[in-house]
């Protein structure tokens, strides 16, 4: 008997009224895997986080988890860390990630009372300072830069040890430099968690560089009189352990130039 990948998604097709997004998707992941997704504006890559966050379900096929379906909620096994807002305005820095440990213990009262959240306040501080927010815990959100917002999200994210982290696009608004040390603090934190990580980019060489695998989502059936008619599929799913530099010439130069041209749109 062959061993039950981690995630299967199997023959997965998306449909919102009569527009057909994602067609037949099928893939597995093994756990631990860091996959980059990348793929035209509006071909469906955020719609197939959701999917895996279980925030929607999908028209046909499913998603199983080490063999289970996915549950119809999110659940602590996911984080999830969006592009922008995905943080509360109103709470300080330590009560943004405190609050993912204080809640779902206490839902009732809201909040941990005494040593529960003296240590949930620990874990948080600890976490934050992982992250780099260390001297900013009494902060708050617009206090921040956008780079450091963006780690206040993930610190949000791993504080609930997901086994799973979906990034949508987490550093599309930032700058190259804070972009840079951004990649070395995500790999760092998933070789010592060997979290299975999905990110969607729109920079290619961020999706050729950070990643253990590439997924490129198109669109390749049209139809000029039903726009809608076809979804996107996974047209290329590029291993990137060994030679990474030289996968991008596995790719068609014409699909390389669109999505690049894309990630100019998109930047400027
Ligand atoms: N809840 C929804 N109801 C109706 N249509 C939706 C819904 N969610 C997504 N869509 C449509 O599905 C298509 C894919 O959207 P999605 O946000 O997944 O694209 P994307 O690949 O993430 O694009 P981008 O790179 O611009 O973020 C779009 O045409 C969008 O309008
Ligand atoms: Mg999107």
């Amino acid at each position: 008997m062959s061993a039950l990948p981690f995630i299967r998604v199997s023959n997965i097709w998306q449909q919102y009224g009569d527009q057909v997004v994602l067609e037949g998707l099928s893939l597995d992941i093994a756990e631990g895997e860091f996959c980059t997704l990348v793929g035209a504006s509006g071909c469906g890559k955020s719609t197939f986080l959701r999917l895996l966050l279980g925030q929607e379900r999908p028209s046909k096929g499913r998603i199983l988890l080490s063999g289970t379906p996915l549950a119809d909620e999110p659940d602590a096994s996911r984080g999830v860390v969006f592009q922008r807002y995905s943080v509360f305005p109103h709470l300080s820095v330590l009560d943004n990630v405190a609050i993912g440990l204080e809640l779902p213990r206490a839902p009732l009262l809201g909040r941990l009372l005494g040593k529960a959240k003296r240590e949930a306040r620990e874990q948080a501080a600890a976490m934050l300072a992982r992250v780099g927010l260390g001297h900013a815990l009494d902060k708050y959100p617009s206090q921040l830069s956008g780079g450091m917002q963006q780690r206040l999200a993930i610190a949000q994210a791993l504080i609930m040890k997901p086994r799973i982290l979906l990034l949508d696009e987490p550093f599309g608004a930032l700058d190259p430099g804070i972009r840079k040390d951004m990649h070395g603090l995500l790999l760092e934190l998933w070789n010592e968690t060997r979290l299975t990580v999905f990110m969607v980019t729109h920079d290619l060489s961020e999706g050729f560089s950070l990643g253990t695998r590439l997924l490129v989502f198109d669109k390749v059936r049209h139809d000029p009189h039903a726009p809608n008619a076809f979804g996107a599929r996974i047209t290329y799913d590029i291993p990137l352990n060994s030679g990474r530099r030289a996968a991008i010439e596995l790719l068609p130069t014409h699909l390389v130039d669109s999505l690049q041209a894309d990630h100019q749109g998109a930047q400027a």
